[in-house]
């Protein structure tokens, strides 16, 4: 995409529909700048200090982060909760692993992160360009989750209805034009899926559909990913089929937190909203058969010749 906004510097106006959802195109992307002030990015970009063994997860929304945070904070924290006494049990995954950009950067341009223990887990939706250069200088270790387009396209709307009356093809249209919250995502995906090749023990690239497909085998992959992998006996006890479990759709969206809680500060109206169906391929009760086509043409291309494919 052509980014009309050079540096760090002052958004573009670019007129469009986007302007109308609060969409603002900066460097290079569109940003969701209602609930991300492009100030706090910059902030980020200038003050956040990445240390080697900080954990970030990173994802577009609606490509399954909820799920993963709880599945990092388990896996990392395993040693220090049981299953009853997890923070998890009364707190929802956003909190426990918080944006840099949506929470810490916009509440303080400078805050002080140096008392969080280590590792330290943070979260962002933001695209690899965007990302501080402390962290692509740092040893840091990044987990990226993607899901297939489509899905994304109608858990967004389901998402937003609270606050965007928008139909489904009106959003599927804006995504074809890369006019979506911290799009293109091509070019999202793209930053990660080359870092992954380039620096596999610092990016991890996961896939929804694949955590769904065998959820024990890709925990023990990220275990083994970020430092934490599951030893012989963990494995023997049950250790990973618990953290599965634990994190698995339907125990977190049923417990009390997640059913009526709401996050301080947030602009989503509560918790429930992170968990809808949590299903692969949901896309075809939404989009017809000649929209599927015309997004995967468009994929195909903008995607060519990297070795990502959906
Ligand atoms: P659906 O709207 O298709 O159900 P995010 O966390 O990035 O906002 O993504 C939300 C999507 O992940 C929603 O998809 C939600 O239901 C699904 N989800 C949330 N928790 C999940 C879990 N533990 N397992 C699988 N999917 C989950």
């Amino acid at each position: 995409m052509e980014s009309k906004e050079s540096s760090l510097g002052t958004p573009s106006a670019a007129a469009s529909n986007a302007d109308d959802l609060g969409l603002t195109q900066f460097q290079g992307f569109w940003i969701p700048s209602r609930s991300v002030p492009t100030s706090s990015i910059i902030a980020f970009q200038k003050n956040f200090q990445a240390l080697d063994d900080d954990i970030i997860v990173v994802s577009k929304p609606k490509s399954g982060t909820t799920w993963l945070k709880a599945l990092v904070f388990s896996i990392v924290n395993r040693h220090h909760y049981t299953f009853s006494n997890t923070p998890l049990n009364s707190t929802n995954p956003h909190l426990l692993v918080p944006y840099l950009d949506i929470h810490l950067y916009k509440k303080n341009p400078n805050p002080d992160l140096s008392t969080i223990s280590s590792p330290r887990l943070f979260s962002t939706h933001l695209p690899y360009p965007m990302l501080a250069d402390s962290i692509k200088r740092s040893n840091c270790r990044i987990v990226y989750i993607i899901r297939n387009p489509f899905d994304i396209i109608v858990s967004l709307w389901h998402f937003l209805r609270f606050m965007d009356d928008r139909s489904v093809e009106d959003h599927f249209e804006m995504f074809c034009r890369g006019e979506e919250g911290y799009g293109p995502f091509w070019d999202h995906a793209l930053g990660y899926w080359n870092m992954s090749l380039e620096k596999p023990s610092n990016v991890l690239f996961l896939r929804y559909e694949e955590l769904k497909e065998d959820p024990v085998a890709q925990t023990k992959r990220l275990a083994a990913f970020l430092g934490f992998p599951f030893s012989i006996e963990e494995e023997k006890t049950g250790m990973v089929n618990q953290i599965v479990d634990f994190c698995s759709f339907n125990n977190l969206k049923d417990l009390e937190v997640n059913k009526t809680g709401k996050n301080p500060g947030s602009i989503i109206p509560n918790n429930k909203l992170f968990f809808r169906s949590g299903k692969v391929g949901d896309y075809v009760n939404h989009l017809s058969p000649t929209a599927v086509e015309r997004l995967s043409n468009i994929l195909e291309e903008k995607l060519s010749g990297s070795g990502l494919t959906f």
